[in-house]
C-alpha cells in the first residue's frame, strides 16, 4: 500500500477567505497547503471593481505576513499567491472587464444569481442584463465563474443545478461560444456529464468545473445522520449517492476539464449551529487530505496530481507550481474547533480520524 505521496504543490481554484479578523484567522490554513487560490469576491459589500480587488489582495497579503510573523505559517506558505476575482452585477461595465484584464491581478468574474447563496443579494437578477460585460469577457478571454443554481423558489432545492444547466448555462454558451466558463462546485451527474461532453470549437470557449472535497466524500445523508448536522450544509447542497459517484468518476478520471476547488467557506460555529444556519463547509485546514481520501477510495491516487496541480493552471493559463508537497498515510484527528474571531470555527468532519496527513 502507498505510504507517502509527493505531488506538485496544488492550488485551490475556488476559495472564500472573508476579510478582517476572519481573513487573518483562516488564510494561513490555505497557505500551508496551496500555492495559489482563486479568491471569491462575495464580501460585504462585494468586490465589484479592479481597485477593490487590488485592495483586497493587499489585505490578504498583509494577513499572510502577520501569520508568518506570528510563526503560524512557514516560509513556503508566506509566498501564497491570491488570485483575485470580481463579483458580477447587473451594472458591471465592459470597461471594468477590460480594466480587470489589464491589471493582471483579476483572473475571473463570478456570477452569483441574486439570492442563490451567502452574500449573493447584489448578484445578477437576470443574465440578460450582463451581456455587455459578458461580451467583453469573451473578447478579452476573462473566465466566467458560475454559481450554477436557479433561484426560483418553485424549483426543488435539489434540482436547482440541473435546471440551471438547461435554463441558463447551455443557452448562454450557445450565445457566447467563445466565453471561457468554470462551472463551480458541481454537485450533480447532470453537471458532470454536461461539462464532460460539452463541445468546444477551440480553447477560447473552453469549459471546466471545480469539485469540492465534501461533494466527493459525502452524499446528502451526511446532513441528517443522527440529527441535523449543520456543518455538512453548503450550497449547492449535497446530493444523493448517484451524483456523488458521478463526481468521483469525473474527478478521478484524468479529464482535464475537472479540477480542485474546495469552496472552503468559513462561518463562525454559532452561525452554523443556528435556527437559520449559514451555508458553507470549512475544509481549508485538511483540504488536500480530504481529496486524497476520496481518490484513495477509488484507488486512483495516481490521478490526484492532475486534478489538484495540473489541470487548473492549464485552464487559467498560469504556470504549474515548482514546489512539491508530501502526504503520508498517518492517522490523526481533525480538531473539534479552531480559533475564529469572537467565537470558534468548526472544520468539516471535526473529531473524525483522517488517514492521510500533509507532512511537507
Ligand atoms: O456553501 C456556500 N457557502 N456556498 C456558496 O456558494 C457561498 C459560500 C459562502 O460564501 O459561505
Ligand atoms: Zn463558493
Amino acid at each position: 500500500m502507498t505510504t507517502t505521496l509527493t505531488l506538485i504543490q496544488p492550488d485551490d481554484w475556488h476559495l472564500h477567505l472573508r476579510d478582517g479578523d476572519a481573513l487573518r484567522a483562516v488564510v494561513g490554513a490555505t497557505a500551508q497547503q496551496f500555492a495559489r487560490a482563486i479568491v471569491m469576491p462575495n464580501l460585504k459589500p462585494p468586490v465589484v471593481n479592479t481597485a477593490q480587488a487590488q485592495a483586497y489582495r493587499e489585505r490578504i497579503k498583509q494577513a499572510l505576513a502577520q501569520a508568518h510573523q506570528a510563526g503560524e505559517i512557514d516560509d513556503r506558505a508566506a509566498a501564497f499567491e491570491p488570485l483575485m476575482t470580481l463579483y458580477l452585477t447587473d451594472n458591471t461595465s465592459a470597461d471594468e472587464i477590460r480594466r480587470a484584464k489589464a491589471s493582471g491581478l483579476v483572473h475571473g468574474v463570478k456570477l452569483y444569481p441574486a439570492g442563490a447563496t451567502t452574500n449573493s443579494d447584489a448578484g445578477v437578477s437576470d443574465i440578460r442584463r450582463t451581456m455587455s460585460a459578458l461580451e467583453a469577457m469573451q473578447e478579452v478571454g476573462m473566465p466566467l465563474l458560475i454559481h450554477g443554481e436557479v433561484t426560483d423558489s418553485e424549483i426543488d432545492l435539489f434540482d436547482r443545478e440541473a435546471v440551471f444547466i438547461d435554463q441558463v448555462l447551455d443557452p448562454l454558451r450557445r450565445q457566447l461560444p467563445g466565453l471561457r466558463v468554470v462551472f463551480e462546485h458541481i454537485t450533480t451527474s447532470q453537471a458532470a456529464l454536461y461539462v464532460r461532453d460539452a463541445s468546444v470549437g477551440d480553447s477560447a470557449g473552453a469549459i471546466a468545473a471545480t469539485i469540492t472535497a465534501h461533494h466527493l466524500l459525502y452524499n446528502r445523508n451526511a446532513i441528517f445522520k443522527g440529527g441535523v448536522r449543520p456543518h455538512w450544509y453548503c450550497l449547492p447542497v449535497l446530493k444523493r449517492e448517484t451524483h456523488r459517484l458521478a463526481l468521483l468518476e469525473a474527478a478521478t478520471g484524468g479529464n482535464s476539464r475537472f479540477f480542485l476547488g474546495t469552496d472552503s467557506a468559513p462561518h463562525a460555529t454559532r452561525l452554523k449551529e443556528h435556527a437559520s444556519g449559514c451555508a458553507g463547509c470549512y475544509t481549508a485546514p485538511h483540504a488536500i487530505e480530504l481529496y486524497a481520501t476520496a481518490f484513495a477510495a477509488m484507488d486512483r491516487l495516481d490521478q490526484l496530481e492532475g486534478f489538484a496541480s495540473l489541470f487548473g493552471p492549464a485552464f487559467y493559463g498560469l504556470p504549474v507550481n515548482t514546489s512539491r508537497v508530501t502526504l503520508a498515510r498517518e492517522s490523526w484527528e481533525i480538531p473539534q474547533s479552531l480559533p475564529f474571531p469572537g467565537d470558534s470555527i468548526t472544520p468539516l468532519a471535526a473529531g473524525e480520524t483522517m488517514q492521510w496527513k500533509l507532512v511537507a
